[in-house]
């Protein structure tokens, strides 16, 4: 290792030790240190600034020519071959390596945060939230899930459900056309079912097309030929064989979950993913809820 490598290790070994004196061991109200420290660093960098700044002031008035000239020459006007000043090398290198401890186990040694005190007050509610709600009926799971989709969803959804013109999916119908295509051709990976990824499928042409209109007609019928080739994974009645697949024909518990969890990219668009939003109740009560959105 350099020397410039060590200077650098020990300045940020100082500044951490700094750190943790100034946030255990001084004096301070330790329920709320952060005012302290930014205080603390505001005044040791106005105070570094006029430092240095009356330094080179005085330099400039004083200095005289020296050292070793560069090549170059712009119409006369010449470089010096400067060294990096070492001070201004290892203080940064230094502050990168304390900034990445400062950023992954320093802030601020565990001690009071407001982002930590709003997660435990929103993890503690939603505690009490789940086991207010442990055993809902269907009604109270319906009303909630209708209240919860007028807030969260129905903005790109729509108010009934119906998509607003394209802009996301029409929940009242299970899949159009042009979607179950767009799998077809380009297979799935994005919902976590157990059983992954499902690949581009083979299917292309009259097939494909009679495959798509069967399933956004919501399968009635007689099936076409070639949707033998989906039955493995979606069973034959579409339903997604207990959780293995996405039901193609309906709107299931596992499937809004999922949704919800990992948000989805498709033909339409992009949906955000809901997972540090809704709680299980809610999840359950949003998929209670779309299964009873009929267009
Ligand atoms: C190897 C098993 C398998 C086969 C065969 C298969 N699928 Fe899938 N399909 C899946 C899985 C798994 C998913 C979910 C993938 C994901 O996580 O995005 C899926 C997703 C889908 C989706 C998207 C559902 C949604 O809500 O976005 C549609 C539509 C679909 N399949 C239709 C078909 C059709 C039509 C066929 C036959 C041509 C077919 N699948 C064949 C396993 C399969
Ligand atoms: C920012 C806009 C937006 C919001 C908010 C939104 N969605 Fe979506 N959602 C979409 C889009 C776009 C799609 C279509 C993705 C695709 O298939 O191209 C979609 C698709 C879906 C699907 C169909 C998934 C499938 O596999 O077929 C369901 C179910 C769904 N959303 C439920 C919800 C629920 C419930 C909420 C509220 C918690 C919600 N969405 C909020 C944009 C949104």
């Amino acid at each position: 290792m350099n020397s410039l490598m060590v200077k650098a290790l020990a300045f940020s070994a100082t500044l951490m030790i700094a750190t943790v004196v100034v946030v255990k061991y001084m004096n301070v109200d330790l329920s709320d240190p952060i005012n302290y420290i930014t205080i603390l660093g505001a005044a040791a960098i106005a105070f570094l600034t006029f430092g240095v700044a009356a330094k080179y002031i005085n330099q400039m008035k004083t200095d005289k020519s020296t050292g070793e000239l560069a090549n170059e020459s712009w119409d006369g006007i010449g470089e010096y071959k400067n060294e990096m000043p070492a001070g201004w090398a290892y203080s940064f290198l230094g502050t990168i390596i304390w900034g990445v401890w400062y950023w992954f186990s320093g802030y601020p040694l565990n001690a009071f945060s407001q982002i930590g005190q709003y997660n435990e007050e929103v993890k503690a509610y939603n505690t009490k939230f789940e086991a207010a709600f442990a055993n809902p009926d269907q009604a109270t799971l319906t009303a909630m899930g209708e209240s919860v989709f007028l807030v969260q969803c129905a903005p790109c959804h729509g108010e009934t459900g119906d998509g607003i013109s394209g802009k996301a999916h029409d929940l009242t119908n299970r899949m159009s056309k042009e979607q179950v295509l767009d799998v077809i051709a380009k297979g799935s990976n994005q919902l976590g079912y157990a059983m992954g990824a499902m690949p581009p499928m083979l299917a292309q042409g009259a097939d494909a097309e009679a495959i798509a209109a069967y399933v956004a007609g919501g399968m009635q019928g007689a099936a076409p030929a070639a949707f033998a080739t989906c039955t493995s994974c979606h069973g034959a009645d579409g339903k997604g064989n207990n959780g293995a697949a996405p039901s193609i024909v309906g709107y299931d518990e596992t499937l809004i979950s999922n949704v919800l969890e990992h948000g989805k990219k498709g033909a339409i668009g992009a949906m955000p993913s809901f997972k540090t939003r809704l709680t299980p109740v809610q999840e359950k009560a949003l998929a209670t809820y779309i299964q009873t959105i009929k267009g």
